[in-house]
């Protein structure tokens, strides 16, 4: 593994903070309710006649749901973590991963080739695994201070349970009349390609790519990791927190990838509309990213403290739980998803009498990804 990557989670010290006053003087508690309150906005999303969350301020600037209290919290933490403990908020680079699969060349392709549906498919899977993403919302953590010798008092982790879980599960899945991510890719996908799940077998899509009963999300409780002294409940969090983190980070390249073939109107329906909802739902994620990988930074310099009163290094726990998500993330993970990919492309160009044309030119388009995901 790179060392950019393994330095990463372990605690970089800050030398100096030159101006930086001693302690924070930013507002570092928050109730429930503020965590999940909006800003005000003068007009409201729209999308492909679906009502979302977020909407417009008085300049016709996007403004994302639930961050009028949640951003600058987020960044009063952050700014508390490294006045007491003199590191900085753990993170890692986009570059760790390999651009989007299909690439963007890819999916104008298949476009132009007359085979839309894998794109239909891909934006379709995108949605549904934003839906996943709200399960976050059912740990409910309470009383996580008896596992940390340090105070979590005024802290990301004191507040996950109490609106950062629930704010992130409702901006994927939505939120009483509000559309959230999971329905904007979908409206994202019916503007671009005209309402197609009127004449494509949506679910059958998602069973073939490993969505049915037992597939991805359906996953039982991950083997442990951590020492058996450790509060399973507490190693819970922290994977489902570091694996949605690099979810949450890699997405980024997603985000890219379809907004440029998304925002071409000589090539998908809808003048640009599909590529703009995709903008807002990657200005919704910023703060995602932003509590989770400070929450982890908190717990990671931070001792830890076993049922049996033993106390444990924070960078070793989450340094192992860590190195395992990302390993997935690189490995295991993304190649099903690579697989799940392909193998709707190649059904669906098994279709067309020149399909294996199409599906030879379409490798061709890869840039060397295929060779590397082998290697
Ligand atoms: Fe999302
Ligand atoms: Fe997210």
């Amino acid at each position: 593994m790179p060392p950019c990557i393994r330095t990463s989670i372990h605690s970089t010290q800050i030398a100096s903070l030159p101006g930086v006053p001693l302690m924070t003087t930013q507002q570092v508690e928050f109730t429930e309710q503020e965590l999940l309150a909006d800003h005000t906005v003068t007009e409201p999303l729209i999308a492909g006649g679906v009502r979302c969350h977020g909407g417009f301020d008085d300049q016709g600037r996007y403004v994302s749901p639930r961050t009028r209290f949640r951003v600058p919290g987020i960044e009063a933490w952050q700014q508390q973590h490294r006045e007491q403990f003199g590191t900085e908020i753990l993170d890692l680079p986009l570059e760790t991963w390999p651009e989007h699969f299909p690439n963007v060349a890819q999916a104008r392709y298949l476009i132009e080739a007359g085979v839309p549906e894998p794109l239909i498919a891909t934006l379709t899977r995108i949605g549904t695994v934003e839906g996943f993403g709200a399960n976050i919302r059912h740990l409910q953590p309470q009383g996580l201070q008896r596992h940390f010798d340090e105070s979590i008092k005024g802290t990301t982790i004191d507040h996950l349970g109490k609106g950062l879980f629930e704010a992130h599960g409702r901006d994927e899945a939505g939120w009483e009349q509000e559309a959230g991510h999971k329905d904007m890719w979908f409206a994202a996908r019916d503007v671009a390609f005209e309402n197609p799940t009127a004449n494509v077998d949506i679910e059958g899509m998602l069973q073939r790519m490993g969505f049915g009963q037992g597939g991805p999300g359906a996953n039982g409780a991950p083997a442990r990791l951590l020492p058996d002294d450790i509060d399973p409940n507490l190693e819970l969090i922290a994977g489902l927190m570091t694996r949605v983190l690099l979810i949450e980070i890699s997405a980024f390249h997603t985000f890219k990838w379809a907004e440029a073939w998304l925002s071409d109107s000589k090539l998908v329906a809808g003048d640009g509309e599909a590529a703009k909802l995709v903008s807002y739902i990657r200005a919704d994620e910023t703060p995602h990213v932003g509590y989770l990988k400070t929450a982890l930074t908190e717990m990671r310099d931070r001792t830890w403290i076993g049922e049996s009163g033993k106390k444990y290094a924070g960078t070793e726990m989450i340094g192992t739980v860590w190195d395992r998500a990302l390993e997935n993330s690189l490995g295991a993970g993304r190649e099903a998803t690579r697989k799940a990919t392909l193998g709707e492309v190649e059904h669906w160009v098994s279709k067309k009498a020149n399909g294996r044309d199409i599906l030879e030119q379409f490798h061709a388009l890869d840039g060397g990804a295929q060779q590397e995901a082998v290697a």
